[in-house]
Formats: C-alpha cells, sequence, structure tokens
C-alpha cells in the first residue's frame, strides 16, 4: 500500500497520538516529530501494539528550524502537516509567557517556513474555543466574533490562527489551510492503550476526576457554583478524543484534495453542551465510583459557558461525532485503570 506521508507534530502526544492511528487506519503514514517535553515514549508502545506496526517518530523540537528540516530531508515526500506541538497549560502560561509564545509561534513559523521549500502545501492547525473568549451568544459557530484572549496561551492560539490567515493569503493558492477549533477533549482509545498522561496535577477536569476516582487526589475541587448556569457550574463541551481525532482526518483529506483557497476554519465538538456537575453525574453512573466532591471559588479567567455549534463541520467535512458523554468517561476510567 503507497501511503501518504503527513507529518504529526506532538504526534505522541494526547490528542497527536489519537490522531496518528487514525491517520494510519485511514490508510496515510503518519510520520511523529515531538520533543517529549510534554509525552511520553510509551505512547509509541500504544500506538504500536494497536496498529501492529512502528511509526516513524523523531525526537525533535519543532521550534528549531534545522532539524525539522533534517526530518523533511530525510522523508522527502511529505504531502502534508498536522500541528500539534504546543503548549497548552493556561495557568503556568501566565506565570511564563515568553515560554509559550517562543514554542507555540516558533514551531509554526518554522513549518510555514520550511513548507514551501519541500513542496509542502497542506496544514491543519490545532486550534481551540478559547479564541471566542466569553461569547455573547451560544452555541458559538466559526462566525461567532473572536475575542481578545485571556489567557498568553490563549494569545498564542489566536496570534497562530492570525498568521496562517495572512502567510495563506499571501501564498496565493500554494498553502491551504484548516484551523480545527477544539472544545474540551477527553476520554481514551478504547483498546486503553493510550491516552492523556497529565504531568503532575492534572489542571483539566477529567484527569482530575479520574486521579481522584483512583484515590490518587483526595477530592475534586469544583470550580464555582454560582455561574448564570442552571446548576451554577460552568458549561463545556466534551468530546471524545477519537472523534476529534477523525476530524484531523477528514481535514487532511479536504486539504489534499485541493482544499479551498481561503483559510477554512471549524469547530470541533459535539454540539453538546455539560456542566461540571454533570460531567461528575454521569461519570458515577457510567464507571459506578463515587467521586470525592467539594464546591470550591471559581478559577480566574475560566468562561461560564461555552459549547459548539458543529452544522458547518457537518455539512462540509462529513464530521459527525459518535461516543457520548457516559462513554468517553467510561473510556478516560479504564485508561486511568491502567496507569
Ligand atoms: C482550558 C482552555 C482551553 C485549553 C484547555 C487545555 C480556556 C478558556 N480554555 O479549557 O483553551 O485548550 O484548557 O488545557 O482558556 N474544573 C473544575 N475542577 C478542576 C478542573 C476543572 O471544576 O479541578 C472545571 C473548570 O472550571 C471548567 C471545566 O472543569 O469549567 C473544564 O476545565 P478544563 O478541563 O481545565 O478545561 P477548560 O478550562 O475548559
Amino acid at each position: 500500500m503507497n501511503r501518504t506521508k503527513i507529518l504529526v507534530t506532538g504526534g505522541a502526544g494526547y490528542i497527536g497520538s489519537h490522531a496518528v492511528v487514525e491517520l494510519y487506519e485511514a490508510g496515510y503514514q503518519p510520520i511523529i516529530v515531538d520533543n517529549f517535553v510534554n509525552s511520553q515514549e510509551s505512547a509509541l508502545n500504544g500506538i504500536r501494539t494497536i496498529l501492529g506496526t512502528d511509526i516513524p517518530c523523531y525526537k525533535i523540537d519543532c521550534a528549531n528550524e534545522a532539524a525539522v528540516r533534517g526530518v523533511l530531508e530525510q522523508e522527502k515526500d511529505i504531502k502534508g502537516i498536522i500541528h500539534f506541538a504546543a503548549y497548552k497549560a493556561v495557568g503556568e502560561s501566565v506565570a511564563e509567557p515568553l515560554k509559550y509564545y517562543q514554542n507555540n509561534l516558533g514551531s509554526l513559523l518554522v513549518l510555514l517556513a520550511l513548507m514551501p521549500e519541500f513542496g509542502i502545501q497542506s496544514i491543519v492547525f490545532s486550534s481551540s474555543c478559547t479564541v471566542y473568549g466569553v461569547p455573547d451568544q451560544l452555541p458559538v459557530t466559526e462566525q461567532t466574533p473572536t475575542k481578545p484572549a485571556t489567557s498568553p496561551y490563549g494569545n498564542t492560539k489566536k496570534i497562530c490562527e492570525d498568521i496562517l490567515n495572512d502567510v495563506t493569503a499571501a501564498g496565493k493558492g500554494q498553502l491551504r489551510t484548516i484551523l480545527l477549533r477544539y472544545f474540551n477533549p477527553i476520554g481514551a482509545h478504547a483498546s486503553g492503550l493510550i491516552g492523556e498522561l497529565p504531568l503532575g496535577v492534572p489542571n483539566n477536569l477529567i484527569p482530575f476526576v479520574t486521579q481522584t476516582a483512583a484515590g490518587i487526589r483526595e477530592k475534586l475541587t469544583i470550580f464555582g457554583d454560582t455561574y448564570d448556569t442552571p446548576d451554577g457550574t460552568n458549561i463545556r463541551d466534551y468530546i471524545h478524543v477519537v472523534d476529534l481525532a477523525k476530524a484531523h482526518v477528514v481535514a487532511v483529506e479536504r486539504l489534499l484534495a485541493g482544499g479551498h483557497a481561503d483559510v477554512e476554519v471549524f469547530n470541533v465538538g459535539t454540539g453538546r453542551g455539560n456542566s461540571v456537575l454533570e460531567v461528575v453525574n454521569a461519570f458515577e453512573k457510567a464507571t459506578g465510583q463515587k467521586l470525592n466532591y467539594v464546591i470550591g471559588p471559581p478559577r480566574a479567567g475560566d468562561v461560564p459557558a461555552i459549547y459548539a455549534d458543529v452544522t458547518k463541520a457537518t455539512q462540509e467535512l462529513g464530521f459527525q461525532t459518535t461516543t457520548s458523554l457516559e462513554d468517553s468517561l467510561a473510556s478516560a476510567w479504564k485508561w486511568q485503570q491502567t496507569l
């Protein structure tokens, strides 16, 4: 089988590793680059066991132009890039903004500088619903105005979108770009062989929930219950990571088929909003685990409610999620038990 090569930056990370599996299963040849600062080599073992084959992986920093050039020279005929590699901790980005700007902008700039030289015309970029800030209307569509970022992390996503818009426009059809605005990815591969590997105390809700159920954390603190939402807790759109990974496969297919002259933007969520308390209840129901939790003060910078309108991805990419919130949470729990 002659597989089209796709460079996957951050391919050993949480979303990246699931996308590598889906790409390979769809007939592509993923080529991973990852510096393993926020991922572990065990993800490669999981990928190998799921696919029954090794996926090439280069341990390099994506912001290092010479190193990325070396990979592109060695692999020669890469046809597209999915760019996941980035730092993603909101709080850390406030404390260490320069680290975020250098890494998140630097890696994209390196890729964009090298793409023409190697005849690579297609890029899918990992953006985030964070670009909508606190939206005036729900659900958010791709036309919902973006808002100034509330953290350096969020700002890197916004600036990277701007860079891609400018470079794509100047490229006169030589660069084809899809921005995927992720909502909240959760869960793990059904095999239980790959999943999220948070280092230290998790920032994100679901790893904190599963670690609490596993007895690693004493209790979950729900960050506020007096928001203007039906039960007072924040609302998010939790999408199963394999569903999210599949969106990358359809995005790549669209770009390789000729894509679109302009940058295309797609929300990738389920279209459902669930509150933190609903997540806790769904977790208990799906797993039979009782969760120890308390209500704490709100977390600075949290958006009260956001969820996606996914009409555009459904109509234009044929994208549909298939995993329920409970099944997503059950998969996260299955994964936690392997750690
Ligand atoms: C944030 C970012 C998002 C980024 C993601 C990656 C914003 C607005 N969102 O998502 O862009 O991609 O992190 O890390 O910048 N919660 C608790 N207790 C906890 C942990 C979380 O109650 O211990 C609540 C939060 O208040 C929130 C929900 O759970 O309402 C989800 O939180 P989290 O998983 O951290 O994701 P976001 O903040 O939505």
